[in-house]
């Protein structure tokens, strides 16, 4: 709720602008800074105050200031968006995920797919995001096990990003390669508008190229090959098909320089009854909301499954959570 009222974003602005460096452990406000900075009803918003103090999400500074803190750990979990702790997301994700109750009951009982998409354009801004933000641990764990490679990256490329939706990661990935031009594709056409509207918010048109199109017909037209091809978070929404499937990845094997990298990040589920490894608790959420839309892959089918496209070499990278593919021709 506190993301949804802007709470949070109002604490992460005011924390960057106060602390240019070090680290931010704490934020200062009083009550009615945030009614009259969000213009938020006064009597609603102590409401919510006093629940958060009742969670232990915001402690008193000073009694008779009205003035608060955030909590200890409360900016790292729950506000900075960059932080590896950050887990605000995935509990905005349930947050969020609970007004489709209804439908997706309906949907338990019947068997009918319901789709993420039928969210609120809003609601669906703040899941890439989330996303997105899967992209940017890709990008770090990329960056740190291909450091020559990204290297080169720094001084110039051509990166194509396929399914770059709403355009976070593209923004991600342009933010830190600022010599490479990007090409960024999907079907959605809601998506690519936010996208588009990102590009011009940063003035990056020269830069950044946005089409509206399925893989094949790109790949018949567009002439250029790419150093790069990032597929974050999208493998498994693809159309379920494996022969659609095989033929999107013999069309970016096309795309891609002989000695280019095609980078995927995806999660990997794995089988319900397997033995438990690691704490999934992001990839099963996202399981459960997509169960019956989406195709998930395993570390042993994903690998059977590139074994059945043109690509011949397969590296899959797993540290502190994250993980990423790294596939060669
Ligand atoms: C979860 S979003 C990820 C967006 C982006 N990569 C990011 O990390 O912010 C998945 C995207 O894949 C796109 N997608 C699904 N199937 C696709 C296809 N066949 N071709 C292009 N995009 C596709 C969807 O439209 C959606 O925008």
């Amino acid at each position: 709720m506190g993301r949804r009222l802007g709470i949070f974003d109002y604490l992460y602005q005011k924390a960057k602008s106060k602390f240019s460096s070090g680290k931010n452990v704490e934020v200062n406000f009083t009550p009615n800074e945030l009614s009259e900075n969000l213009n938020l009803d006064f009597k609603y918003l102590d409401g919510w105050i006093h629940l958060a103090l009742e969670c232990g999400i915001l402690e008193i500074l000073d009694s008779n200031q009205k003035l608060l803190k955030t909590a200890p750990f409360v900016y790292d979990l729950l506000i900075d968006r960059n932080n590896d702790s950050y887990i605000g997301g995935t509990l905005g994700a349930f947050y969020y995920i609970a007004p489709a109750q209804d439908i997706l009951i309906e949907s338990f009982k019947t068997g009918k797919n319901w789709s993420i998409l039928d969210l609120p354009v809003e609601i669906m801004i703040d899941l890439q995001e989330r996303g997105a933000r899967f992209g940017t641990l890709v990008e770090r764990l990329f960056s740190k096990k291909y450091e020559d490679f990204c290297n080169n990256l720094q001084k110039h490329g051509k990166i194509l990003e396929l399914g770059c939706g709403y355009g976070f990661n593209l923004e991600t990935w342009a933010k830190k390669y600022k010599n490479v031009s990007f090409v960024g594709i999907d079907i959605d056409p809601m998506a690519l508008k936010h996208a588009k509207k990102l590009i011009e918010k940063h003035n990056w048109k020269e830069r950044i190229e946005i089409f509206e199109t399925e893989i094949e017909e790109f790949t018949r037209s567009f002439k250029k090959k790419f150093d790069l091809i990032i597929l974050n978070q999208v493998l498994h929404e693809m159309n379920t098909d494996e022969n659609y499937r095989k033929g999107v990845f013999s069309n970016l094997y096309c795309l891609l320089k002989d000695d280019g990298i095609l980078l995927i990040g995806e999660n990997m589920i794995p089988d319900t009854f397997a033995a438990k490894k690691t704490f999934q608790l992001f990839d099963i959420t996202h399981k459960f909301t997509e169960v019956k839309t989406s195709l998930f892959y395993d570390e042993k089918t994903f690998r059977e499954f590139i074994a059945s496209t043109p690509f011949k070499r397969v590296e899959f990278i797993r540290e502190s959570g994250s993980s990423i593919w790294v596939i060669r021709k």
